[in-house]
């Protein structure tokens, strides 16, 4: 099915550099693909090294003018840019769904979501304000300014294609620092597209750039960002081999680094909990987006006293969820982004089920519907010795482990090298404060599954990285502090 677009020169196939669309030079293409499908949607270049350079080449050159560029100046240029998103909602909703496979419900709900995260920046960026110090000897007046890093590589995910680049280049934006981008391979038109409408609302030329890249290329164009000591941040979000790596290569060049990467989040329901409101929480932590975010629930701990009515209530939930193309207006889960991610779940499940795990329900690839779709899964009697509990699953499958005290779950959830979410469901004030505290996670959800919000801190600790996106703490990793000292005042 053609994708029919109100706009149609929104779907974007070229690098965009120094305010020029580039077209893909013949023979360097990379082929974006509908997961629901594997038809070929569109191609866009597949950049090398001398892209990427040419794109800092370019935002280095931006940079003076537009760090000095009134921050109320900035502010009405992300305005105009959050407006012209939300304007183009149906036409951005339309190409996340179609290249990333998510519902059209869903893909609509991300614009919202990443335009919130423009418009929260566009406010944040006239209030860098920094502080004005009582000296401690007389004739002297002592600042701490706060100024844009730089040049900013951002290299972003494909399961959040609108939000996970709005909610990087709008602060970096707003700081005053100009970027360089690369979206994900299997989502770049989405990235494309938002940066045309940047583009529209009055982005000068030079201060955002994005170059797209197949998977065998990334590592020439992130490596060219890497060396180049003009990029002075990177922020990343995805898996943790990455990120380290990304950490590693940036110490000759000591850029500063916001990762936010893989998580294992744990979901614990206790025996005072809402039964009812503990699955209505997982339903939408768990299978938002098919299960493919960081924030997903890899793990559920169920108190033995209350096990078999959750999972009751679970499985029926579960059992019904509409499994479709995005085209399909009824569809809740799509299909996975792609081969890799299908083969992954499906080795937890069987990993589970040859440990000893049941499978409640679905538990198989559906090939009826195309080769990326897998049943909505729910598993019971799972452990920490299977891999859906040491890996993240990236998919919708909800393994069911049962505890029987607090102190054990808490043991068991803070059992691994992550520390991106957790959730837990309690009626007990003081448990709440005691497990709220006790979890090591950058991120709680207390009797809440939807924790997502652009006034909200979202990052981790541990392996799942540093750096907070969103809330007035997000525009701290694009600014660094200056201190001067005025002398001889008497
Ligand atoms: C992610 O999966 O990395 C982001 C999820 C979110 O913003 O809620």
């Amino acid at each position: 099915m053609p994708l029919t677009l109100s706009r149609p020169e929104l779907q974007r196939t070229a690098n965009y550099i120094a305010g020029e669309w580039l077209r893909p030079v013949p023979g360097h293409a990379l082929d974006v693909t509908d997961p629901a499908t594997g038809a070929l949607i569109a191609q866009v270049p597949d950049s090398n090294a001398a892209d990427a350079r040419a794109a800092v080449d370019a935002a280095h050159a931006a940079f003076a003018a537009w760090r000095k560029t009134p921050a109320k100046q900035r502010a009405q240029i992300l305005k105009r840019w959050n407006d012209l998103v939300l304007s183009h909602q149906e036409d951005l909703g339309r190409l996340i769904s179609r290249e990333q496979g998510k519902p059209l419900a869903e893909g609509r709900g991300e614009v919202a979501y990443a335009a919130s995260y423009i418009e929260w920046f566009a406010q944040e960026a006239t209030r860098a304000n920094g502080d004005v110090i009582p000296a401690p000897v007389p004739g002297r007046r002592m600042f701490a300014l706060r100024e844009p890093v730089g040049v900013v590589a951002a290299v972003t995910p494909w399961n959040f294609p609108a939000a996970m680049i709005a909610r990087k280049i709008a602060p970096a934006l707003a700081a005053g620092c100009t970027v360089v981008c690369k979206p994900a391979e299997d989502t770049p038109l989405t990235s494309l597209a938002l940066v045309a409408l940047a583009a529209e609302a009055g982005v000068p030329p030079g201060v955002l750039n994005i170059v797209t890249a197949s998977r065998e290329r990334t590592p020439e164009v992130v490596d060219a960002w890497l060396d180049d000591a003009r990029v002075r941040k990177i922020t990343f979000t995805g898996s943790t081999p990455v990120g380290k790596h990304l950490a590693r290569r940036s110490a000759d060049t000591l850029k500063k680094l916001s990762l936010e990467l893989g998580g294992n989040a744990p979901f614990i329901v206790f025996e005072d909990a809402d039964i009812e409101a503990a699955v209505d929480g997982l339903m939408i932590a768990k299978f938002r987006n098919g299960g493919q975010t960081c924030v997903c629930p890899n793990r559920v701990f169920v108190h033995e006293a209350v096990h078999d009515r959750f999972a009751a209530l679970l499985v029926a939930r579960v059992a019904a969820l509409h499994v479709g193309p995005a085209s399909d207006a009824a569809s809740q889960i799509g299909p996975m982004i792609n081969a890799r991610a299908v083969e992954k779940i499906e080795r937890h499940v069987q990993d589970a089920v040859a440990r000893g795990a049941r499978v409640l329900t679905g538990g198989t690839r559906l090939p009826a519907l195309g080769a990326n779709y897998f049943a909505p899964t729910v598993l019971a009697g799972t452990d920490a010795t299977m891999a859906c509990a040491c890996e993240e699953t990236f998919g919708p499958v909800a393994p069911l482990t049962t505890f029987a005290n607090e102190a054990e779950v808490i043991a068991q959830a803070n059992d691994t090298p992550f520390g991106l979410a957790a959730y837990f469901y309690s009626r007990d004030a003081s448990r709440i404060w005691r497990v709220a505290d006790a979890l090591e996670t950058g991120i709680v959800g207390v009797n809440e599954g939807a924790l997502a919000a652009e006034a909200a801190p979202f990052g981790g600790v541990k392996d799942s990285g540093y750096g907070r996106e969103g809330s007035v703490h997000g525009l701290d990793d694009y600014l660094h502090t200056k201190y001067v000292c005025q002398g001889q005042l008497d």
